[in-house]
């Protein structure tokens, strides 16, 4: 892994557009950033939430203020319930009331619903519009905020209307880490093994190292650790950017972890369904892959060891399987399993059966 620590990387999109993340310490960059873009002059939507506004909305606009001629805001309210065609409908119609043009800019300030469903709205609105994000929570960062990913949610479907969208930069704000939450910053820690355990051994022992100053949060750490999981996902979504292969490969522990967060819903995190999916596809692993039990018990203490639920109670396995036969990690009807051969290599996996599937979900019940 790279451990230096220069404050920007460069993500290629099938050669028809590249971004720039930027990592810093506070919002004072992002007007020279801006700026380069062309936004000189244009108009600026900062799309947030009811969580994130309070905290961060008047740096962001008193940092963006210069470049723009105007700044609006649409905030909505927070929770994965309001990601949905609704609040894109009201998006919709303060961008027209607000006469924004397509070289106008929507700025996502928030953690992955906002990105996710912003980036959506940027999509569709008058055939594309740019858009920034400007991730405030760990797993928005090292995630959902780059790779193009946007949608949102439909009835009970979770992402289930969504583009591949670009934005024109991901700038992301270190110091906003602070602000977040013991749980909220740790279940972010669930997708940073992830990277470590499907691509990068060396990494995934650097965060068990690191353990300590990952948890104080020290900021030299978290540039380091936040720039090698964005270089991980880059690799990935550079490659397959529209999840034709590998890219599947990042939904390791997402195909049970989903159905958990589901059936569980509001009750976990994204990051803690993603953990206790982990440990069922770790289980899996060894069953129909590589994987040592060795390693298989590592990872179990790993995810521990970052505050990280590995099991659930109170839902059944039929129920865990049956919900993650609905999800769009399915191919023609079959299961696409994300397995380990070992740390650090993942593979995808057409032969497990609804009833390895059942298994590995009776290993995360209590
Ligand atoms: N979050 C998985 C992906 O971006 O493909």
């Amino acid at each position: 892994m790279n451990k230096a620590s220069a404050n920007r990387l460069s993500v290629a999109c099938g050669g028809l557009s590249a971004y720039d993340i930027v990592w810093q310490r506070g919002f004072g960059a992002i007007s020279d950033e801006l700026l380069k873009l062309g936004f000189g002059e244009r108009k600026a939507c900062i799309v947030t939430d009811s969580n994130v506004a309070p905290l961060h909305l008047d740096s962001l606009v008193q940092a963006i203020r210069p470049v723009f001629k105007e700044v609006t805001v649409y905030q909505f309210p927070a929770g994965e319930v309001h990601k949905n065609l609704d609040t894109v409908r009201g998006l919709y119609t303060h961008l027209i009331e607000s006469s924004f043009e397509r070289k106008d800019c929507l700025v996502a300030l928030g953690g992955g619903v906002v990105g996710d469903l912003t980036g959506y709205a940027a999509a569709t609105f008058l055939r594309g519009i740019r858009f920034i994000q400007a991730p405030t929570s760990l797993l928005a960062m090292v995630d959902s905020s780059i790779g193009g990913k946007t949608g949102v949610d439909f009835d009970r479907y979770k992402n289930m209307v969504g583009a591949f969208y670009q934005p024109s930069l991901v700038y992301m704000n270190l110091s906003v880490l602070l602000t977040l939450n013991d749980r909220e910053y740790l279940s972010g820690m669930g997708e940073i093994i992830k990277h470590g355990l499907i691509r990068d051994a060396e990494y995934y022992h650097w965060l068990s190292l690191h353990r300590q100053a990952i948890l104080n949060r020290d900021y030299e750490t978290l540039l380091i650790m936040i720039r090698e999981s964005c270089e991980i996902k880059r690799s990935v979504v550079e490659r397959d950017p529209k999840e034709e292969g590998e890219r599947a490969l990042l939904n390791f522990g997402h195909t049970l972890g989903h159905a958990v967060e589901k059936l569980k819903f509001p009750a976990l995190l994204h990051g803690e369904c993603v953990a206790i999916g982990m440990a069922a596809a770790a289980w899996l692993s060894v069953r129909k892959s590589s994987l040592s039990n060795e390693d298989y018990e590592g990872i179990i203490q790993m995810l521990q060891s970052f505050y990280l639920p590995v099991s659930v109670s109170q839902i059944s396995a039929e129920a865990v399987v049956e919900t993650a036969g609905h999800d769009k990690k399915m191919d023609a009807g079959q299961w696409k399993f994300i397995l380990l051969k070992q740390i650090g290599c993942a593979v995808i996996d057409r032969t497990v059966t609804k009833e390895d599937a059942k298994e590995a979900a009776l290993k995360i019940l209590v």
